[in-house]
Formats: C-alpha cells, structure tokens, sequence
C-alpha cells in the first residue's frame, strides 16, 4: 500500500474502498471481502444510509483481533468540532471548487487536510489537483471508474458529451495491455499517479481483489501523457449542481448531500 502524508501528521492509503449504493448483506459481505483483500481505508457518509453496517464489520474485526482501530481510516464527513473534541483525528473537504477552497482556507479555524472531488479520465481537473499540491492538500479522486451505475441509475450521461464508456476508451484499453493490467486497475494507478488517493466502489468480489492490486506497476510518461489528452474538461463532469433534484426523487434512500457544494 502507498500513504499520502497529511500536513496534520498521519497519513492517508492512496486507495480505499467507496461505498456510495451499497447496502444490507451485499455490503456486509463486500466490506469482509474487501477486508481479507487488504483494504484498510473506507469511504461512507451519512447519507450513504450505511454508517452502520461498517461500524458493525469494522468493530467485528476489531474485536476478532484481525486489525486494530490505529490501522483504520474511516473518511466520513464532519466539522471542526470533532476534532476539538477528540472524535476525529482531520478534516477535508468534498465538492470544493478552488475559490471555495481558498474561502475555507482564509477563514478556518483547523486547516482541512484532504479534498474529495469528482475526478477521473474525462474530468481530471488539473488546476484543481495542482492548487491542492501547493496548498498541501490530500486529493482524494471519487467516481474514478466513471460512476457507470450510478449513471444509469440516474439516466445521465456526460455533460453533454457522447463520450465512449470509460473503461472500454481505445486509449486506456492500450495502455492497460501494454501492463497486463485492466482498463480499471490502469485507470486507477493513473489517478494515483497523478497525486491524488483513490476510493473504487464495488461489490463485485472479483473486482474488490482487481481493484487493490494497483501498485505492482507503473505507468510511463508516454503512459500519462495520452492519458492526461484524454481530459474532457467540464465536458467530462458527471456530477453536477442541478442533481440535487433528481437525489430528492429519490425519497427515503437518501442519496448523498455533500453534491450541494458544487459550483
Ligand atoms: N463526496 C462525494 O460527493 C462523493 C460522490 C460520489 C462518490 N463518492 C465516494 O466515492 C466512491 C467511488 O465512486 P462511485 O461509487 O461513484 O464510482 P466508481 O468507483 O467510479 O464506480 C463504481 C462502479 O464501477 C463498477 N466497478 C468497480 N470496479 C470495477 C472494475 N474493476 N471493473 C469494472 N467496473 C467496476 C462498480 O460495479 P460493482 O459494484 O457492481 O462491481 C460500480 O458500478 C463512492 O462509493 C463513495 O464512497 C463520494
């Protein structure tokens, strides 16, 4: 596993598990196959609705003497209060452009360490990745595998754009061969390469154990290069201010707020 360092001290597994849509016994199972894996980062939120289900495993494999609490990085999504009182160890972000940010920087009271922003092979936002370089911030890259459920889920595309799915794109196929690795593996490394930690969701156990093994290679500069053309700018957005609508026609499954910072 490789650690990003955070400038509160700590440090942060460069890939985690995400757990947007994923509940019940499938999640249960997933979380205890993602464990076993090695996964030791995991990604949730209130609105996730399954805060609980990786309490309940998480505590199971604490008790079991299988990890301790110290090997665990839980991200969930809190204020500065839970730091003065002890209940969190570092704050950051998600959904913060670079003017958001920059607002949080010069009026907070407890620097935020990480940002976790949509970001993957058509939306790669360098400005926003070089601004959190400078200013020592964890980037933490969500949907990096091109969020294809949650696409089809919602009926949504790009932003306006037919763009090929994101794991069959020529160019990242290529690249991934070249490796002997899949066009996920690949892209992750890439996101990773580019800085920035990495959380992919999946229930799929084949996938889980696919999705962990990413640092037995690296990807060359001609590697990055094509990767990085392949940037769609805010053509390539998934996520973007005017679902918070379409979250509410979701009723009592309570999709994820934090979308409300975008823009
Ligand atoms: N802060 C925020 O506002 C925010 C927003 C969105 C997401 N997030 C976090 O980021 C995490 C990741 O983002 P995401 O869930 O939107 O999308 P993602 O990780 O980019 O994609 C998840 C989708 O890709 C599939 N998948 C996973 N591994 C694969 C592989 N190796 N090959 C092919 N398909 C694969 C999964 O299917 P299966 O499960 O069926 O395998 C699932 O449909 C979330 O779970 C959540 O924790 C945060």
């Amino acid at each position: 596993m490789e650690f990003f360092k955070l400038r509160s001290g700590g440090r942060m597994p460069a890939l985690g598990y995400g757990t947007f849509l994923a509940t019940g016994i499938e999640l249960e199972k997933s979380l205890n196959i993602a464990l076993e894996t090695g996964y030791r980062c995991f990604d949730t939120a209130v609105g996730y609705n399954n805060e609980s289900i990786i309490g309940k495993v998480l505590n199971e494999w604490i008790s079991a003497g299988k990890v301790t609490r110290e090997e665990l990085f839980v991200i969930t999504k809190k204020m500065e209060e839970q730091v003065v009182n002890g209940r969190t160890k570092s704050i950051g972000l998600s959904n913060f452009n670079i003017k958001q940010i920059q607002r949080i920087l010069d009026n907070c009271k407890i620097r935020p360490d990480s940002l976790q922003n949509e970001n993957h092979l058509y939306f790669q936002a360098p400005e926003v990745v070089q601004f959190c370089k400078i200013n020592d911030i964890v980037l933490i890259s969500y949907s990096s595998l091109g969020m294809k459920s949650f696409r089809e889920l919602m009926a949504i595309s790009w932003n306006n754009k037919q763009l090929p799915e994101m794991l069959e794109n020529d160019v990242l196929v290529k690249v991934a061969k070249k490796h002997g690795k899949t066009p996920a593996q690949a892209l992750l490394r890439f996101i990773n390469q580019n800085g920035m930690s990495v959380i992919p969701k999946s229930t799929t156990p084949e996938r889980i154990v696919e999705n962990f093994q990413i640092f037995d290679f690296k990807l060359d500069t001609k590697d990055m290069d094509a990767l990085r053309n392949l940037d769609e700018g805010e053509g390539g957005r998934i996520v973007r201010f005017t679902m918070i609508k379409k979250f509410d026609a979701v009723g009592d499954e309570g999709l994820d707020v934090e979308f409300d910072e975008l823009e």
